[in-house]
C-alpha cells in the first residue's frame, strides 16, 4: 500500500509517500518521496523554535511539500491508500496545522486517516531505506531497547513488540539535543548546536575537562543534563577571552563525551538487564558519529540513515502502517492533536 505521511510537530514541515508491504513479519518500505522544509534558519536568530512562527510557516509550506511529495506518482489522489499524520507530542500550534490539513485531505479524498505518535515514528526510522539485505538485518527484533534522543526528548523505552512500550527512563530536565543546543550557545557556536558541537569537538581533546557524568552511578534509568550544561557555563566563564579561543574545541569535546558516555552506559545497562535482542537509537542526536561509535558489545545496535535522524514524514508514514495493520481506525472528525501524547503504557 502507499501511505502519505505528514509531519509538523516542531519546526520541520514534511510530506512523504512510502510504499509499505510485507506485514508485521517482513515489513518492507520504499520511500517514494520525502520532502522536508526546515525552518532552522528562521528560528536560529532566536536561539530556539518560536511556536507561533513555526505554525505560520507550516501553513505556508504544507501545500508546497505535499505537491512535491505527491507528484512522484501518477494520479496520486487515486493511488494513496492511507494518510498518516503526527498528532503529538510536540508544539500545539504546529501540530494543529498538520492535523487539520490531514483531516481535510482525508475528507476530500475519502481515504482512511490515522494519527501517530512522533516518537514512534523516530523508532521506526531505524528500518527505513537500504538494500533488502541491509534491511533484513534491521528487521523486527523484539524485545528491544529504544533510545530516543532529540531536541525535545530523551526517552529510554523497553519495546516488547509493535506499539508495546514501557518507559524505563527519561530526562529530568533538559533533553540531550537541548543540552547540545544550549552548550553551543554558551560557546558561541550557533544553532542547531548538535552538528556545531560535533564539528568543533573533532578538533578537541575529550579528556581535557573532567565534566560530570550525570546520574551515571544511580540505579535509575533517568537522565539529567542541566547540571552538565551549568558546569560548562562556569568553566567557560572562568576562562579569559584570550584562553577561550584555544580551549573551545576541548570544552566541546569534553561535553560531547560526557553526554555520549552517559547515554551509552545507561542504554547498554538496560539492554543487559532486560536481555533484549536489539538496541534502536533514533532522534536528531543519533546523527552524532561519536555516539554511533561508542556502543560496544554483542547486542546489535541500529541507527537510522543520517538523513532520516531529524524530523521527517517518511517515519510517520511507517508508524501509520503498523497501526493500520493492527486494525486501528479513526474517523477524520474525531482525530485530535495532543501536545503531551505519551508513548508508553
Ligand atoms: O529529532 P529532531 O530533529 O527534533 C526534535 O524532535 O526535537 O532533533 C533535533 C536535535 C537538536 O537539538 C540538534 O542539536 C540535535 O538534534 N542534533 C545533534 C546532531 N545533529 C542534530 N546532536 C548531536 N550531534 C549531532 N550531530
Ligand atoms: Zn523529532
Amino acid at each position: 500500500m502507499v501511505i502519505l505521511g505528514i509531519e509538523t510537530s516542531c519546526d520541520e514541515t514534511s510530506a512523504s509517500l512510502v510504499h509499505a508491504s510485507g506485514g508485521f513479519e517482513k515489513p518492507h518500505f520504499r520511500i517514494l518521496s520525502n520532502i522536508v522544509s526546515s525552518q532552522v534558519k528562521l528560528h536560529a536568530k532566536y536561539g530556539g523554535v518560536v511556536p507561533q512562527l513555526a505554525a505560520r510557516e507550516h501553513v505556508k509550506n504544507l501545500p508546497i511539500v505535499l505537491r512535491e511529495a505527491a507528484n512522484v506518482i501518477r494520479a496520486w489522489k487515486q493511488n494513496i491508500d492511507l494518510i498518516s499524520v503526527t498528532v503529538g507530542p510536540g508544539l500545539i500550534p504546529s501540530l494543529l496545522v498538520g492535523v487539520h490539513f490531514a483531516k481535510s485531505l482525508a475528507y476530500t479524498l475519502q481515504r482512511p486517516l490515522l494519527g501517530v505518535n512522533h516518537l514512534e515514528g523516530h523508532i521506526y526510522s531505524n528500518w527505513l531505506q537500504g538494500t533488502r539485505e541491509a534491511l533484513r538485518n534491521r528487521l523486527p527484533r523484539f524485545p528491544a531497547i529504544c533510545l530516543i534522543v532529540s531536541g525535545g526528548h530523551t526517552e529510554l523505552l523497553y519495546m516488547q513488540g509493535y506499539s508495546d512500550y514501557r518507559r524505563l527512563g527519561e530526562t529530568r530536565d533538559d533533553a540531550a539535543g537541548e543540552a547540545f543546543d544550549k552548550v553551543a550557545r554558551i560557546l558561541g557556536l550557533g544553532f542547531p548546536g548538535g552538528p556545531a558541537i560535533e564539528r568543533m569537538a573533532s578538533r578537541g581533546n575529550a579528556q581535557a575537562f573532567p565534566l560530570p557524568r550525570p546520574m551515571l552511578q544511580t540505579k535509575s534509568y533517568d537522565f539529567s543534563f542541566s547540571g552538565l550544561k551549568t558546569a560548562v557555563l562556569y568553566l567557560w566563564q572562568s576562562l579569559s577571552p584570550k584562553e577561550r579561543g584555544g580551549r573551545q574545541a576541548d570544552l566541546a569535546a569534553s561535553f560531547q563525551e560526557a553526554v555520549v558516555e552517559t547515554l551509552v552506559a545507561k542504554t547498554s545497562r538496560a539492554a543487559r538487564d532486560f536481555g533484549v535482542r536489539a538496541i534502536m537509537v533514533s532522534g536528531g542526536v543519533s546523527a552524532n558519529q561519536r555516539l554511533r561509535n561508542s556502543f560496544k558489545g554483542k547486542i546489535p545496535v541500529l541507527f537510522p540513515p543520517k538523513a532520516l535522524t531529524t524530523d521527517n514524514a517518511a517515519m510517520i508514514a511507517m508508524a501509520g502502517y503498523f497501526r493500520y495493520l493492527a486494525g486501528e481506525r479513526v474517523s477524520w472528525e474525531k482525530l485530535e492533536a495532543n501536545a503531551n501524547l505519551a508513548i508508553s503504557r
